[in-house]
């Protein structure tokens, strides 16, 4: 089936009981008996739920997995994909993911003994070089707020010649745009909590994967440590799914029409939005995805006028958080990336004068108003 019809349909029959279209939300905690383990393959909610069950393998279909396991948020999922080391082992991660990637690797588990390295990886053969042993490469491509390009075939086969897994964060694009299993990855994980969901009202996360060992391992993980997603959670996304298709075409639509208004705004200093011929990685990114997506990053030179940015805008709302219908703005020296120490974002080029903007499906020429407004007050 195509991509718009698995959205839709996959994972989602017609419920037995009743013929509803829609997948109920199984709002139970358990499920009666008929005798000491005769049950109808649902015991626990926890265990099994089948709400949660149809946004899985939804999801499955959609990133071209063999199956997929929702948490109760993306944090949740990564925590989950992370159990499959063990301490002593090593995890190489690409150097500007998501601050609460970041705070997860470098203070919980690094205390369990797994040892974490954070390294450029938007050149494969020179990471390859730079990068040692390792039984785990993370990566986020583009990666958040950079947007720097990673190869993902490129160092899956960095990955694969160690004996490693390569897993990608793929929430900035969403399967709409880029498919890492189809590339080598091991496995996808998203927060659905963005263009999954895609109205910022829900919070999840999913690991999709590629090999049976994998999901046997993180579905016990997902009722072992018990981090479900909720049935009303889940059935959320799973409406979400049902308009992804329509939603990141014009996701990109409006990205790309306010990423070309700030790079000719003169109080702009650099736009980073990998759509741009001359962004590094563009032509990785193009062979690789089939869309830019819609988050920009851009300098405005200082905090202060990132603030004065930020305090004047009024239809893009000042927010953690991105994937939603509604534009969100936000500050990664201060919001998502506060968990790194200001050295780090130095070292990084997170600087205090960048602004991250999430572009919705609003529309544009009112997007570019409220950014031409705010812009005169900088
Ligand atoms: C790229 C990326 N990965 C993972 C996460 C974590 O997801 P959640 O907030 O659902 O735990 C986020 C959250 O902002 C994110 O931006």
């Amino acid at each position: 089936m195509g991509f718009a019809t698995d959205c839709i349909h996959a994972g989602q029959e017609p419920d037995p009981t009743t013929g509803a279209v829609a997948v109920p939300i199984y709002q139970t905690s358990t499920y009666v008996q008929q005798g000491i383990g005769q049950h109808k393959g649902y015991e626990y909610a926890r265990t099994q739920n089948p709400t949660r069950r149809a946004l899985e393998k939804n999801l499955a279909a959609l990133e071209g997995g063999v199956d997929a396991y929702c948490y109760a948020s993306g944090m949740a999922a990564t925590n989950a994909v992370l159990s499959l080391i063990k301490g002593g082992q090593r995890v190489v991660v690409s150097d500007n993911v998501y601050g609460g990637t970041h705070r997860l690797f470098t203070k919980v588990l690094a205390d369990y003994g797994v040892r974490f390295a954070f390294l450029e990886a938007s050149d494969a053969a020179a990471f390859d070089r730079a990068a040692g042993e390792f039984q785990m490469l993370w990566i986020e491509t583009p990666t958040n707020p950079l947007m720097k390009v990673c190869d993902i075939a490129a160092l899956a086969e960095v990955a694969h010649r160690r004996g490693a897994l390569l897993v990608v964060d793929n929430t900035f694009m969403s399967p709409f745009f880029q498919r890492p299993l189809a590339l080598g990855a091991d496995i996808v994980v998203h927060s659905t909590t963005k263009f999954l969901n895609g109205h910022s009202d829900s919070v999840g996360g999913v690991a999709v994967v590629k090999r049976t060992e994998h999901a046997d391992w993180l579905r016990y993980v997902q009722n072992a440590a018990g981090a479900i997603l909720s049935p009303f959670d889940s059935w959320l996304v799973l409406r979400g799914t049902k308009t992804l298709a329509l939603r990141m075409p014009r996701h990109e639509e409006n990205g790309r029409g306010v990423a070309a208004y700030l790079r000719a705004h003169r109080k702009v200093r650099k736009v980073y939005w990998p759509g741009f011929p001359d962004h590094p990685g563009h032509d990785v990114h193009k062979r690789q995805s089939s869309g830019f997506g819609s988050m920009i990053s851009f300098d405005l030179g200082g905090r202060g006028a990132a603030e004065a940015l930020l305090a004047k805008v009024k239809l893009c709302s000042l927010a953690e958080s991105l994937g939603g219908v509604e534009t969100l703005i936000s500050h990664p020296a201060t919001m998502t990336h506060a968990g790194y120490t200001q050295a780090e974002r130095d070292a990084l080029g997170i600087v205090d004068g960048m602004v991250r903007i999430s572009v919705g499906c609003e529309d544009s020429e009112d997007l570019i108003a409220d950014l031409e407004r705010a812009l005169q007050s900088v």
